[in-house]
């Protein structure tokens, strides 16, 4: 493709989308963020959206492992040039489609504006085959990471509720403001056993954001720490498919209700999961 015609899509792609970008990122490293996206994926997928997972973590992927998928072809390759789109693709995983990366490659840490624009050409030309693309990036402020956030349309924090976690989940609010002046983000507050807890620390980091850095925050859940995960994550599959009363799973549903704008019924008390957890 010539640069005038790349530079043509590009900017039509930017001001008429028809499919919904989402980026999942966090500040701390290991915090939840692909099994909450492949979660998330199979709850979208549930709802009947058509829905592209892209791991968006570009030299340590997660995503192929947890969904057990055998890889033959990834990003890297499509970089050099020596597969296509449709070779790298994954079909119809648990009602999603995955685009997968690769795994231990230094060299797509950093990438070139070149690269980088040939990543954004393929969601130029799956655009409006899916309701939402999402992407599961790495951890922290570097670009690789801020790149994917700059290009969403909505942008998901995910975090735990402890104290190292917050800040660097503030950091990365703070990086990707002052880079790309975007003033809307959503947090997940992940591995929770104390919602009102969580929901506190939600109500401080939100008054925080308000107050220094201009972002709105908006809380989308809060989810259980929840053992189902682990054997899920043994298991290599999406604890919502194994195990879709888990705790975890619910909890997923929830978020996903408020990312589509669906009404979240109330759950009961506390006092059963309570006991739920206790006879599992
Ligand atoms: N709600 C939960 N309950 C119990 N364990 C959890 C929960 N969420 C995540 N975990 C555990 O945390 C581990 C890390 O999760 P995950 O790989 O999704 O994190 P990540 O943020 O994508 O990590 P990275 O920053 O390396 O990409 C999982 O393997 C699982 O054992
Ligand atoms: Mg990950």
């Amino acid at each position: 493709m010539t640069d005038q015609a790349y530079s043509l899509r590009k900017r039509a792609w930017e001001s008429n989308r028809h499919s919904h970008y989402i980026s999942v990122s966090s500040g701390k490293g290991g915090v939840g963020k692909t099994n909450f996206t492949v979660n998330m994926a199979c709850q979208l997928a549930s709802m009947g959206k058509k829905v592209l997972v892209f791991d968006a973590d570009l030299g340590l992927a997660n995503v192929d492992i947890m969904l057990s998928l055998s890889v033959t072809a990834t990003v890297k390759k499509y970089l050099e040039g020596r597969a296509g789109i449709d070779d790298i693709l994954k079909k119809d995983v648990y009602g999603f489609d995955v685009f997968p990366a690769s795994s231990g490659f230094m060299e797509l840490a950093v990438l070139s504006d070149a690269e980088y624009e040939k990543i954004f050409n393929i969601f130029m030309l799956l655009d409006g085959k899916y309701d939402y693309i999402i992407f599961d990036t790495g951890a922290g402020i570097a670009d690789s990471v801020v790149r994917f956030a700059s290009i969403a349309d909505t942008v998901i924090i995910v975090t735990q509720p402890e104290p190292t976690a917050i800040t660097d989940a503030y950091a990365f609010m703070k990086v990707v403001r002052q880079a790309y002046n975007i003033k809307k983000m959503k947090v997940v507050f992940n591995r929770v056993d104390d919602a009102a807890n969580s929901d506190n620390v939600y109500k401080s980091l939100k008054g925080v954001a308000a107050k220094f850095l201009g972002v709105e925050l908006e809380l989308l859940g809060h989810l259980r720490d929840d053992k189902l995960v682990r054997k899920a994550i043994r298991a290599q599959k999406p604890v919502s498919v194994m195990e879709p009363r888990a705790p975890f799973s619910k909890d997923v549903q929830d978020c996903v209700k408020r990312l589509v704008g669906v009404p979240v019924e109330k759950r009961a008390s506390n006092v059963y999961d309570l006991f739920k957890g206790v006879f599992r």
